[in-house]
């Protein structure tokens, strides 16, 4: 068998385990069958997360745009990209950042922020805030974002970090801390997006599953639905139809033990 080609980004099973079990129950809830959608995700250099999408039904992604910042990965991927159109599926890869996305349709679309890092840290709440002040993302679509749980700046930078967050939460232990800030930290994320913007009383995002899995390091995956109302942060972050699942274990998990 061919060694495969240096760069390549080759994710494991769990990876594609994890999202498939995100994508059902995000279908399950949220998809309508005969509505077709957008769907807008990092590259990579596989696309493997646009062929499962386009197996379960291409008219989840009846358009595609893959962005890829990334100079080397994106010449890998151009060569994926020319497989695949050349079998008929409507990609388009562009090397600039996912958050530079213009929307140009009405059609409802699947984001997929599919990140190596954090998302907790750094400017992805004003990069996604921008995104729904612009309408970017809104509501009917379905947000979907895979975030790093191998590693963090510790408790004491995480409790400093949210100490608000813990405050509306009434959080003060550290152990009960940092295992909301493993299973919600892209939730928080996306409340001060909607938050700096002013837009909290104007959409809401509730929050549809985790998942945990092990790729190259722990990982998390969390999906979430957009829709018309106003978000409540603390029923954002403790919704009890919030379902929690271990891929590690190929388990439904409670809360308390995500
Ligand atoms: C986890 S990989 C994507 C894998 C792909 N979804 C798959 O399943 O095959 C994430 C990729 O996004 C790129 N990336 C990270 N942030 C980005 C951004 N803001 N815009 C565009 N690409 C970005 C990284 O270089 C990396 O190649």
């Amino acid at each position: 068998m061919a060694a495969p080609e240096e760069g390549r980004l080759l994710y494991g099973h769990r990876k594609y385990a994890a999202l498939h079990l995100m994508h059902s129950r995000a279908i399950r809830l949220s998809v309508s069958p005969d509505t077709e959608y957008v769907y807008v995700t990092l590259g990579g250099t596989e696309f493997r997360d646009v062929q499962s999408l386009r197996f379960i039904d291409p008219r989840l992604a009846s358009r595609i745009i893959s962005f890829e910042t990334d100079k080397a990965r994106h010449k890998l991927a151009t060569k994926t990209a020319e497989q695949l159109q050349a079998q008929g599926i409507p990609l388009t890869l562009l090397n600039k950042s996912f958050f530079d996305y213009e929307r140009t349709d009405d059609l409802p679309h699947i984001f997929f922020l599919d990140l190596e890092g954090i998302c907790a840290w750094g400017d992805y709440s004003e990069k996604l805030g921008q995104m729904f002040q612009d309408e970017v993302i809104r509501e009917g679509d379905l947000l979907l974002v895979t975030s790093s749980l191998g590693h963090n700046p510790g408790t004491k930078e995480i409790m400093k970090t949210f100490a608000g967050e813990y405050t509306v939460l009434n959080i003060v232990g550290e152990e009960e801390a940092k295992k909301v800030y493993k299973r919600s930290h892209p939730s928080f994320t996306l409340y001060k997006a909607l938050n700096q913007k002013g837009l909290t009383q104007e959409l809401r995002i509730r929050c549809l599953g985790c998942i945990k899995y092990r790729d190259n390091s722990p990982m998390g995956i969390y999906g979430y639905s957009i829709l018309t109302g106003a978000t409540d942060f603390k029923q954002l972050i403790n919704d009890s139809e919030i379902q929690y699942y271990d891929m590690n274990e190929v388990r439904c998990c409670d809360r308390a033990d995500w």
